[in-house]
């Protein structure tokens, strides 16, 4: 079975290795891209779903300085976080590895050669900031100043976080050496550059034809082809990076977005086991998946694409799901300001589920921004996943426990109301199926709420308790939805679903296909163990614990 499915590749866009994961990663991208997994694993497809720690570049050597640390440690360290807390998030990741692996630099390096060799490299002298004080060239966020487009003042020389425009070595307004504050001065260095006009027609036939990129970043990207593109600086000053592989070329490195989305194949290539000629078809044959979030648009459609069709061997992606930022309580999330909440923070208060849940409903398959409000946070959970889902499991639970000895009785004929009940599961997995597959997981879950909901329907209308005629029909349809609602869950609550299942003693549940979860998966007789509530309800007290981390100190 498993042979004849579609080898899938599926990577969340890699974090820079110097900040703690937070709220807004999970929601863009992280999430989204597990629950896709989960779900396609369910007998849909081979999944290979990948992430690493982007390692190289400016910001990291200067924070890896501040700390006094190795690039190469300092690195090591937070991949490691990276891991332990997306795990704990029940977000699980074939391989997690690095833009710095042995594989990647390799990849690199090959890309380097291949495009230079195709006449899509080429050299030219270029005036850089340089900082007399620190006798060093100043890449990046090495110059702070204002932004040439928006005026928006202290934004890095590499990109506008206001516009989002990237920006180009030497663009930047009133710039300043952001290690001592002085005005840089000009001096010339050889650089490369990617010919990234090159590829414009390119570029826009595979944005014009491939039907299952989102229309609005499409839109936008299409205006910037439109607008000319500019080649690409893909050389820096620095020693932290991938040596660029050409003689002449000693003491610079290639630019972090030359590298970090290479690890994407380097990666799921590694992932699969496969090496040389064959790694590559791997590649091919599959579907390829890249999750991000909205302020990477711009490598991810044109950078990405284009340096593969440059250097020819590796297909582009099938999809791109780009989705919005998280505010909180309507603010943007801001280090510098405080205001933000990591995936440790928010572990030390609640557990993983519930922000999953909260998360995954307040999110579409679209580029607009999304707010994370607390009161809201807490009524859907005590709302939904306490008082309709997890009453119905634990109700349903209880019930075959106090009445049956926990013991699936044998049911008798089926009534209308057995029918509309099968009929609402039916429709769950249908919808949420389709839903899912054209990425609106918010709309899944939702269709999955609403039969839990018809589940309690039935259950109040019942009345099983009173032990009257068709109580043990009820008892058997209704402990049989919880082992269904278990299936439909687990993509979006795997820790939920993964208890459900253990006090459902139901064996392998992971491997069941999708559709098994449409019938009875426990016979009468079966044997399930003792029934446990599976949610709490959130508190005062721990939205109280939440908002101290937004609190400006
Ligand atoms: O913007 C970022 O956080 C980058 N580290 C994302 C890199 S994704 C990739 F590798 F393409
Ligand atoms: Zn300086």
């Amino acid at each position: 079975m498993q042979g004849k499915l579609k080898n899938t590749i599926i990577t969340a866009a890699l974090p820079y290795a110097n900040a703690d994961l937070h709220l807004g990663h999970i929601a863009s991208t992280y999430l989204p891209s597990d629950i896709l997994s989960r779900y396609l694993r369910h007998g849909k497809a081979n999944v290979i779903q990948v992430c690493a720690s982007d390692d190289f570049g400016t910001p990291i050597l200067i924070a890896a300085e501040r700390a006094g640390k190795k690039p190469e440690d300092y690195v090591a360290y937070w991949r490691q976080r990276f891991e332990e807390d997306l795990g704990a998030l029940g977000i699980r990741f074939d391989l997690f590895y690095k833009t710095s692996s042995e594989e990647n630099v390799k990849l690199v390096q090959h890309f380097f050669t291949t495009l230079h060799k195709n006449g899509f490299i080429y050299p030219g002298d270029v005036e850089q900031f340089y900082c007399n004080v620190d006798k060093k060239f100043l890449p990046d966020r090495y110059v702070k100043g204002r932004c040439p487009y928006c005026g928006a003042l202290d934004q890095y020389s590499d990109g506008c976080e206001n516009c989002g425009r990237t920006l180009q070595p030497g663009q930047i307004l009133d710039p300043k050496c952001s290690i001592c504050g002085t005005p840089p001065v000009k001096k010339s260095s050889k650089h490369y550059f990617f010919k990234l006009s090159a590829f414009s027609d390119q570029l826009k036939d595979w944005l014009e034809s491939n039907a299952n990129l989102q229309s609005e970043p499409r839109n936008y990207v299409l205006n910037w082809i439109k607008e000319g593109l500019q080649d690409w600086d893909i050389t820096r000053d620095i020693t932290w990076g991938i040596k660029i592989p050409l003689p002449e070329a000693d003491g610079k490195v290639l630019y972090g977005w030359f590298d970090n989305h290479l690890c994407y194949i380097s990666t799921a290539i590694k992932a699969s086991g496969k090496t040389g000629k064959e790694g590559i078809e791997f590649w091919n044959d599959s579907t390829v998946y890249h999750f991000i979030g909205k302020d990477i648009v711009y490598h991810h459609y044109l950078f990405l694409p284009s340096m593969r069709l440059g250097e020819g061997e590796y297909k582009l992606p099938d999809y791109i799901p780009t989705r919005g930022f998280l505010l909180l309580e309507e603010k943007k999330i801001s280090k510098s300001r405080r205001w933000g909440i990591t995936i440790r923070d928010y572990l030390g208060v609640l557990p993983p589920d519930y922000i999953r849940f909260y998360l995954t409903r307040i999110t579409p398959y679209a580029q607009t921004d999304l707010n994370f409000d607390l009161e809201e946070f807490r009524s859907k959970i005590n709302n939904e996943l306490v008082a309709n889902i997890g009453n119905f499991a634990y109700r349903s639970l209880v019930l075959l426990d106090r009445g049956y000895g926990r013991v699936v009785p044998q049911p008798g004929e089926s009534g209308d109301a057995e029918k509309a009940l099968a009929q609402a599961r039916s429709k769950a997995f249908q919808e949420s199926s389709k839903l899912i597959e054209a990425g609106g997981y918010d709309r899944a879950l939702k269709a999955i709420l609403e039969y839990s909901t018809s589940c309690n329907q039935y259950l109040q209308a019942k009345a099983p308790w009173e032990k009257r005629d068709g109580a043990e029909t009820a008892i058997h349809a209704s402990v049989n939805a919880v082992a269904s609602l278990a299936l439909l869950l687990e993509p979006f609550l795997p820790f939920a679903s993964a208890e459900l299942w253990r006090q459902l003693a139901i064996e392998r549940p992971l491997s069941l296909e999708w559709e098994e979860g449409n019938k009875d998966l426990l016979r009468s007789g079966h044997k399930t163990l003792e029934p446990k509530p599976l949610f709490r309800k959130v508190e005062e007290t721990d939205l109280e614990s939440l908002r101290k981390f937004l609190e400006k100190k």
